[in-house]
C-alpha cells in the first residue's frame, strides 16, 4: 500500500515540479498536476500523520520504507534524487492539513533556488519559514549520512554477498550432480540461497552484480547459473517485481540449463536444444506441480525462445512468453556471450554485449527489458576493470547517477599511471577541470574481470 501509494507520490511530484518549472502556475498543465498531487497525498495523510520523502545511496524512500524502481517510474526516480541532492536535501516531508496554496508556495521555492553550493536548502527553508508554512519542511542531506556508519555497513554486507554468491554456485553444482531429478534436500537449500540473493539484491545490489564478473570459478555451467541467477534477482527487482516472484525467478534461473546435464556432446547437433524440454522434466519430477514450480519450469522452457519467434524448442507460434522467462533469456544470453568457452567462440566484453542487445537485438530480446537491463548493470558493469585516460587502472564501483552521463561511473583506482599499486580511492568520472570544464578522467578501454585479475582474493579486495 505504502510502497504503491509512495511510487505515485515521487511521480506526481515529478510531474509538479517539471511542470512548474517549464510553464509556471498559471498553465491548466501545472494546475492539473497540483491537484493530481494533492489527491495523491490526501490519500496518504488518510493513514499517516505525516510523509516523509527521504533519498540516501541513490535510493529513495517514503516513510522509511524503500520504493521500488520500475520502467515506468525509472525518470521520475532519478530526476527526484538528483534534483533533492542538488539542493542538498536530505529528505521532504509533507504533514497533513498541507494545503494547495503551500504546495504552490513550496514548489515556487524549490523551483527558484536550484543553484548549487549548498544555499538552495537554506533559501528554501528561510521562504517556508517566512510563509508560515509548517506543513511542509526539508530535512538536510548530511544528517541522514551521520545515522549510520556506512563503511560497516558496507564491510558486512560485502562479506555477506560474497559468501551468498559461493553458496549459490554450491547448490547449483548439487543439483546438477543429480541431474535426474531435484531432490527436496537441494530445494530447501537452493530457496534459502535464493531468498539471500533477493535480500542482499535489495539492499544494495553492488557487490553481488560484481561478482558475476567472475567467469571461470571451477566448472562454468555452475557459476554461469549462479550469474544469472544474481543478474535476474537485480533485473527484476529494478522492475518492481515482488518477493514471491523473485524468489521463483531466482530459483528458475538456478535451474534454467539443469537439461544441459548429461546430454552428451555425441555429435548429435539438436540434442542441446533438447535441454530446455528437459528441464522442465527433471524440475517438474523433482518439485511437484504447484504455482512456483510450473512458473519456473515455464521461464526453463523458454530460456532460449526469441521475440522474433527464433530460438528452440519450437512452440505454437502465437506463444507468449512469460515474464520470468524473459528475464532468464535476457540474462542468459548476456553471461553466455561474455563467458569465454573451451570452443572458442567470440566473447564479447560487458559493454559490447549490451550494445549488441540494445541495438542488433532489437527484435529479438524485449526492449524495453534490455533497457531496464542497462539500467541494472550501467553500461560499464560493476567490477569491470578500466584503463582511464589518465592511465590509472580502475575497477567500475558505482554506476553514474546522472542521465546524460550513464557512460561516467564512480570507478576505484587500483594502479598509477606508472603500474604500481595504490591506495584505493574512488573518483567520479563525471568530475570535470573547473578551469577548462574538460573531464578529469575517462574510460579509454574496459578489460572484463577475470582477464585482469589472476586470483579471486585479489579481485574481491578491490570491491
Ligand atoms: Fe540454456
Ligand atoms: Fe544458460
Amino acid at each position: 500500500m505504502l510502497q504503491a501509494l509512495g511510487r505515485r507520490l515521487v511521480s506526481h511530484f515529478y510531474k509538479v515540479a517539471k511542470t512548474v518549472g517549464m510553464f509556471g502556475f498559471s498553465n491548466v498543465i501545472t494546475k492539473e498536476a497540483v491537484v493530481t498531487f494533492m489527491e495523491t497525498s490526501t490519500s496518504l495523510f488518510s493513514q499517516h500523520d505525516q510523509v516523509m520523502l527521504q533519498t540516501a545511496s541513490e535510493c529513495l524512500f517514503v516513510n522509511e520504507t524503500r520504493l521500488k524502481i520500475d520502467i515506468e517510474g525509472f525518470a521520475s526516480f532519478k530526476f527526484i534524487i538528483e534534483e533533492l541532492k542538488r539542493r542538498e536535501i536530505g529528505g521532504v516531508y509533507f504533514r497533513r492539513g498541507m494545503s494547495e496554496a503551500d504546495l504552490c508556495e513550496f514548489l515556487r521555492l524549490f523551483v527558484q533556488f536550484d543553484e548549487e553550493a549548498g544555499e538552495a536548502y537554506a533559501k528554501i527553508e528561510e521562504g517556508l519559514v517566512a510563509g508560515g508554512i509548517h506543513s511542509i519542511g526539508l530535512e538536510e542531506a548530511r544528517e541522514l549520512a551521520e545515522q549510520v556508519d556506512q563503511s560497516e555497513v558496507a564491510e558486512g554486507h560485502r562479506e555477506v554477498s560474497i559468501t551468498t554468491y559461493f553458496q549459490s554456485i554450491f547448490v547449483a553444482k548439487q543439483f546438477m550432480d543429480s541431474s535426474r531429478g531435484v531432490r527436496t534436500t537441494n530445494l530447501r537449500k537452493a530457496n534459502r540461497v535464493v531468498h539471500s540473493i533477493v535480500d542482499l539484491v535489495a539492499e544494495d545490489e553492488r557487490t553481488l552484480l560484481a561478482l558475476t564478473q567472475i567467469k571461470n570459478y571451477d566448472d562454468c555451467l555452475f557459476t554461469h547459473s549462479a550469474n544469472v541467477c544474481v543478474l535476474a534477482v537485480a533485473l527484476g527487482q529494478n522492475i518492481g517485481l515482488d518477493k514471491q516472484l523473485l524468489g521463483d525467478l531466482g530459483l528458475a534461473a538456478i535451474l534454467h540449463d539443469l537439461g544441459l546435464v548429461g546430454v552428451a556432446p555425441s555429435g548429435d547437433p539438436d540434442s542441446p536444444d533438447q535441454h530446455p524440454a528437459l528441464g522442465v522434466r527433471r524440475i517438474l519430477a523433482g518439485q511437484g506441480v504447484s504455482q512456483a514450480s510450473l512458473r519456473c519450469a515455464l521461464a526453463t522452457l523458454e530460456h532460449h525462445l526469441r521475440e522474433d519467434g527464433s530460438g528452440f524448442p519450437e512452440l505454437d507460434p502465437a506463444h507468449q512468453c512469460s515474464l520470468l522467462g524473459r528475464i532468464i533469456a535476457i540474462t542468459d544470453f548476456y553471461d553466455t556471450i561474455t563467458t569465454p568457452d573451451s570452443g572458442g567462440s567470440p566473447t564479447f566484453s560487458p559493454e559490447e554485449a549490451l550494445r549488441l542487445m540494445a541495438h542488433e537485438g532489437r527484435e529479438v530480446f524485449p526492449h524495453s527489458l534490455v533497457k531496464a537491463f542497462v539500467n541494472t548493470i550501467g553500461t560499464y558493469p560493476l567490477g569491470t576493470a578500466v584503463k582511464l585516460s589518465t592511465d590509472e587502472v580502475g575497477i567500475v564501483h558505482s554506476r553514474s547517477t546522472t542521465l546524460g552521463d550513464l557512460n561516467r561511473p564512480k570507478v576505484k583506482i587500483i594502479q598509477d599511471a606508472d603500474g604500481k599499486p595504490v591506495p584505493h580511492e574512488v573518483v567520479d568520472l563525471t568530475d570535470v577541470d573547473p578551469e577548462t570544464g574538460a573531464h578529469l578522467r575517462s574510460i579509454v578501454a574496459a578489460i572484463p574481470a577475470y582477464a585482469y585479475f589472476d586470483d579471486f582474493q585479489s579481485f574481491t579486495d578491490t570491491l
